[in-house]
């Protein structure tokens, strides 16, 4: 894919899933703006793209609106006005229910769907301005469809961004606009931010169908691929790559009656 007249501004680019996105449009000749809200993070991680004038860090936390436009102004004048935006920007903290307090209900809640609407928001203004057509895609996640313990407040965030991304791609579609999602399962990032015990690893590891857990890089695949050419049909849908994990259930047993269960109810006997 040729990314070379393209600029793209990945949110959370200082880690994991953002910065393997970043990494892989730059590999594409396209220009990145890199925004984190770890400014000493984002500084580091561009530093590691294999071309430095390819990339632009931009410290800047999206819960604020004021500081995604100042983002995007500075973006604009370093590149040129985005034409892909990734909202990748995200946390996954566990706060059982019980234990919740309105910081950390509003924290979750305002980095992973406030700020992906209003960044999409500035992003699109941008473009219609300029009568350029564009490209969104949300890092939603499966804990949008499947609840856990001690992430209603996640859960619920990535559920709305699912919803967004369809109300965003109904209302940009006449700008030529396209907002898409992909939806990632259990993916090994190693994150400074978002930090997840072991017994919580090894024990997501084990639902996997594929019998791996994601790497960033499979995440970027697919974004690069509904923002090419590839998906210019491709509207308002959330693509799952998750190693089959949203497909069904590996926890359970078949359900066949064992023959030392036999009897009468024993299917082979019949
Ligand atoms: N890793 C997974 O298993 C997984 C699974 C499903 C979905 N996701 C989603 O993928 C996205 C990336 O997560 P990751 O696993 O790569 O985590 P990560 O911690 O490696 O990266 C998240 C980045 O977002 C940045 N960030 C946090 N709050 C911010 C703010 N207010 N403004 C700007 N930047 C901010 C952090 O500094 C960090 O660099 C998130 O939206 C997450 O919910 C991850």
């Amino acid at each position: 894919m040729n990314c070379r007249d393209q600029v793209v501004l990945v949110t959370g680019a200082a880690s994991g899933i953002g910065f393997a996105v970043a990494s892989a449009y730059a590999r594409e000749g396209a220009r990145v703006a890199m925004v984190d809200l770890r400014r000493e993070a984002v500084t580091e991680a561009a530093q590691r793209i294999f071309d430095q004038d390819l990339v632009y860090p931009v410290q800047a936390d999206v819960r604020l609106v004021e500081e995604i436009e100042r983002a995007l102004d500075g973006v604009g004048s370093r590149f040129g006005t985005p034409t892909i935006l990734v909202n990748a920007a995200g946390l996954y903290p566990s706060d059982p229910v019980l234990e919740m307090s309105e910081v950390a209900w509003d924290r979750v809640l305002d980095t992973n769907l406030k700020g992906p609407f209003f960044t999409s928001q500035s992003f699109a203004r941008r473009l219609i301005r300029q009568n350029v057509k564009g490209n969104i895609v949300n890092i939603t996640s499966g804990a949008a469809k499947r609840a856990r313990p001690g992430a209603a407040h996640y859960s619920a965030s990535k559920a709305g961004l699912a919803m967004l991304t369809q109300a965003l791609a109904i209302e940009l579609a006449p700008f030529g606009i396209r907002v898409n999602a992909v939806s990632p399962g259990f993916v090994e990032v190693h994150s400074a931010v978002n930090q997840l015990s072991t017994r919580y690893v090894e024990a997501i590891r084990r639902t996997i169908p594929l019998g791996r857990a994601g790497a960033p890089e499979d995440i970027a695949h697919a974004v690069l691929f509904l923002t090419g050419p590839g998906s210019d049909w491709i509207t308002g849908t959330v693509f799952r790559v998750d190693g089959g994990s949203a497909a069904g259930t590996t926890a359970l047993p078949l359900s066949r009656v064992d023959q030392e269960e036999g009897g009468d109810n024993d299917p082979q006997a019949l």
